[in-house]
């Protein structure tokens, strides 16, 4: 018999397993700050005591829950297992106000059939990072953690609701990856990024326009010739993909950016130039 129950740290090594299995970016460590930032949010399908599914739900202030990291061992698909955590997470975030995800077309189907409506197309680029993206100073600089209360308050209001803990991890744990622009008094943006497994992770990058955005991305990148990166962008923002495309910055996976409701998106969606990513919004 199949049964939801609480995702345990000592089932993070087996939800790796299905990461691996779906060609999926995180790392041990990315789970267990999920767990850690959101102990009651994720739970485990389990089956006579064999992990066959997983998922969960972060919690971002009292206003917007984040469904991620659904998944389903592969042989166990198509059985029910995907929409019963599903289920089990929605009732975890039942009280806040909206719930949004990142869907895989293999997700969006069992998202639809759940009440969540399409907001914005995305598509996961990726990159090995070119000897001459030699400008790559033009304006920004790295950011520093006396930035980091302008930029919480700015992700707030970009993606509509308060990621701060998220955004700390990040800046923690991948601080080379943590630029900023400034104009007059303030910023005219920020981006930061992660590790990953498969490659490391550019996300959020958010700015006044996309000459800006292009100014932080190459800051961002270009000391790091050789290394393979990722970033999730819009899909419809033809001329900002022209530029990533000019970066070389190549097409992987498209995902779909969902809200349950009638699918409109919080915050200022143009300010955002790549998200965190699917697991974060
Ligand atoms: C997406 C995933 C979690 C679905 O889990 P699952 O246990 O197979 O889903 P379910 O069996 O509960 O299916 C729910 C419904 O969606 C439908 N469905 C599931 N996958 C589908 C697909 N790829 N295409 C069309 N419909 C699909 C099922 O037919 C079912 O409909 P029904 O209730 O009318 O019978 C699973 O396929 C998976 O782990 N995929 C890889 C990781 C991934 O993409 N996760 C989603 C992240 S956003």
């Amino acid at each position: 018999m199949t049964e939801i129950r609480p995702l345990r740290p000592d089932d993070v090594r087996e939800g790796l397993r299905f990461c691996r299995a779906s060609g999926w970016n995180q790392r041990e460590e990315d789970w267990r700050a999920l767990l850690a930032l959101n102990p009651d949010g994720f739970v485990a399908a389990d089956s006579d005591g064999r992990l066959v599914g997983t998922g969960g739900a972060i919690r971002y202030g009292d206003t917007l829950g984040w469904v991620c990291m659904i998944l389903v061992d592969p042989e166990w698909r198509g059985w029910g297992v995907g929409t019963r955590i599903m289920e089990e997470v929605l009732g975890r975030v039942a009280g806040l106000a909206l719930v949004g995800l990142d869907a895989t077309p293999g997700g969006r189907p069992v998202y639809l059939k759940l009440g969540f409506r399409d907001a914005r197309p995305l598509a996961r680029l990726e990159t090995r990072v070119g000897t001459s993206l030699g400008d790559h100073a033009r304006g920004a600089r790295p950011l520093a953690a006396a930035d980091l209360p302008a930029v919480l308050d700015w992700d707030r209001r970009a993606f509509g609701a308060d990621r701060a803990a998220v955004l700390r991890w990040l800046f923690g744990q991948a601080p080379e990856y943590a630029w900023c622009v400034e104009s007059g008094a303030g910023l005219a943006g920020y981006c930061l990024g992660r590790h990953g497994h498969n490659a490391e992770h550019v996300g959020p990058l958010v700015a006044r326009g996309a000459e800006t955005a292009r100014d932080l991305l190459t800051a961002c990148l270009g000391p790091h010739a050789g290394r393979r990166f990722y970033l999730d962008a819009p899909r419809d923002e033809p001329a900002w993909l022209a530029v990533l495309a000019g970066l070389g910055f190549a097409e992987q996976r498209p995902f779909t950016r969902m809200y349950r409701g009638d699918g409109t998106a919080p915050g200022r969606p143009r300010e955002v130039f790549a998200v965190v990513g699917p697991e974060f919004g």
